[in-house]
């Protein structure tokens, strides 16, 4: 490689990471969001050519084919993908983020070692702190591959509940990790031959895979979401790891601000949910059967759109709380032309956020920006609360485990200590939903049965719909 560039790459990593911290920086303001994206991506293009610069003479076939391979790959499934389904999708590319950090340490023992026969532990190969990286690549990517995989059947429907061995998980997961880190340490600093280099990086590669399922599998219920934002940093770590072995600065920088920003995220999600991480991740609540126990009711209101819409009418304040349903009926153009017949109508319209609506970080914030609702109208819970007490209706649109009141009332729930919408303070409450049936944690909700709520059975959509008719009938 010329001098010149030489020179170029590291300014164009570093001009690459700035980009990263202001595309991240962008990501924090629905308004600046899209730009924030554009920017991040741009970022990418910086570092994957610099990249491509730094390694000089090489064969771009392979290149090429990953290119072709994987876009088409990433074009079909982001065109493909419904709205609703767009939480798994973003589990599975964590997961590949994992997978792909663990597949290059991989490749690097082998590349460096086990091909060329090269003798001596990674340690002495690659350096002391190359090879300790590389151990903790090879674990964190393939926990994060897993984790992520079960994280996406749970999030898809495809596995519920907790398996019985539940009593036991602590001491199980406590001993894969003493047996993790044994194995990590004999390979980068005991494993001296190539033979053996290649096999402890396999057993540590099994083993992180299989920790990956055992720690993600016991989690139910309400706690996916920190989860969710946990297999994101864990991502970001496992991509930093991998980028101390390569010596790549750009890799650390990304992985770290990954790492960090999923950290974050994790610390919003457990304290929107009232849980420590520790809690989540360690905590015994029994073997309780999420999907069942008591879930009839005998005292349920329900309502019609023309009933609501009268009481609507007289309406001065309105909240609108959203939920995952709102996202299965793709409702969102909907409610806010109801909210905006509303304040035409002079009511103050407002939305209540609840920061583990839906199912994954911001999804309601997403949904409801895609409508283009003005960001005013959206209030985080602790803002809103105190406003329910002065709301004379609030129209609950597909949520449910966000507004049950048994998080507050029910010690055994699983919900139980989740700050939740307090919707019961306003004067009318309007529940849109299809039936009786239960939210993503799947427990009774008495909030269905409160004096105060009417439930108007029936797609998000089309109920909206329904209202905005009957309001505009009545104009
Ligand atoms: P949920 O408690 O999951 O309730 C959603 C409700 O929407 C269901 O009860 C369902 O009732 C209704 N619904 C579904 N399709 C509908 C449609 N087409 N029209 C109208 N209603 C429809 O939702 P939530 O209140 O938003 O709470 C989120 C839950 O997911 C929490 O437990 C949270 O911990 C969990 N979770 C969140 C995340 C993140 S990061 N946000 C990640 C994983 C899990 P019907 O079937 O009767 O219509």
């Amino acid at each position: 490689m010329n001098e010149l560039l030489a020179q170029l790459v590291p300014v164009l990593y570093l001009l690459s990471a700035v980009l990263f911290i202001l595309g991240l920086k962008g990501l924090t303001k629905v308004r600046s969001a899209r730009r924030g994206n554009a920017i991040a991506a741009l970022a990418m293009l910086i570092a994957v050519v610099a990249t491509l610069v730094d390694l000089g003479a090489i064969d771009y076939r392979w290149i090429l084919i990953g290119l072709v391979v994987g876009g088409a790959i990433g074009a079909v499934a982001a065109l493909k993908v419904e709205m609703t389904a767009m939480p798994e999708m973003v589990a599975l590319f964590n997961g590949s983020g994992g997978a792909a950090s663990a597949l290059v340490a991989l490749a690097i023992l082998w590349f460096d070692i086990v091909e060329p026969g090269t003798a001596g532990t990674p340690a002495e190969v690659l350096g002391g702190s190359n090879g300790l990286t590389a151990f903790l690549s090879i674990l964190i990517g393939g926990v994060t591959f897993t984790g992520s995989v079960v994280a996406y059947l749970k999030l898809s429907g495809s596995l519920r509940g907790r398996p019985g061995w539940l009593a036991a998980r602590n001491l199980i997961n406590s001993s894969a990790s003493v047996v993790a880190v044994g194995v990590g340490l004999y390979l980068t600093y005991g494993a001296g031959e190539p033979a053996s280099v290649a096999l402890w990086a396999l057993v540590l590669a099994a083993i992180g895979l299989v920790f990956g399922v055992l720690l993600v599998l016991p989690i139910g219920g309400g706690d996916m979401p920190v989860v969710i934002s946990l297999l994101n940093s864990l991502s970001g770590v496992a991509a930093a790891a991998t980028g101390f072995v390569l010596d790549n600065n750009v890799l650390i920088i990304s992985g770290a601000l990954v790492g960090a920003s999923g950290l974050i995220l994790t610390q919003i999600m457990c304290r929107g949910m009232n849980r420590t991480l520790g809690h989540v991740l360690f905590a015994d609540f029994g073997d309780e059967d999420l999907t069942g126990g008591d879930t009839e009711y005998t005292n349920v209101r329900s309502s019609s759109a023309e009933e609501a819409a009268l009481v609507l009418e007289d309406a001065e304040s309105v909240i609108f709380v959203p939920g995952y349903g709102l996202a299965v009926a793709q409702a969102q153009h909907t409610v806010r032309e109801l909210a905006d017949l509303l304040i035409a109508r002079g009511a103050s319209v407002n939305y209540a956020i609840h920061p583990v609506a839906g199912r994954m970080p911001g999804h309601m914030n997403v949904l409801l920006a895609e409508a283009d609702v003005p960001y005013e109208q959206l209030k985080e819970m602790d803002r809103v609360n105190p406003d329910f007490k002065t709301t004379d209706v609030a129209i609950v649109v597909g949520a449910n485990d966000v507004v049950n009141p048994a998080a507050e009332t029910t010690p055994a729930s699983p919900i139980y200590g989740m700050p939740i919408l307090k919707v019961t303070d306003s004067r009318s409450i309007f529940m849109i939903k299809r039936s009786l049936s239960p939210g993503y944690a799947g427990i009774k909700n008495e909030l269905f049965e409160h004096p105060h709520t009417r439930m108007i059975f029936g797609d998000a959509k089309q109920v909206l719909q329904e209202l905005v008719d009957e309001l505009k009938g009545l104009a």
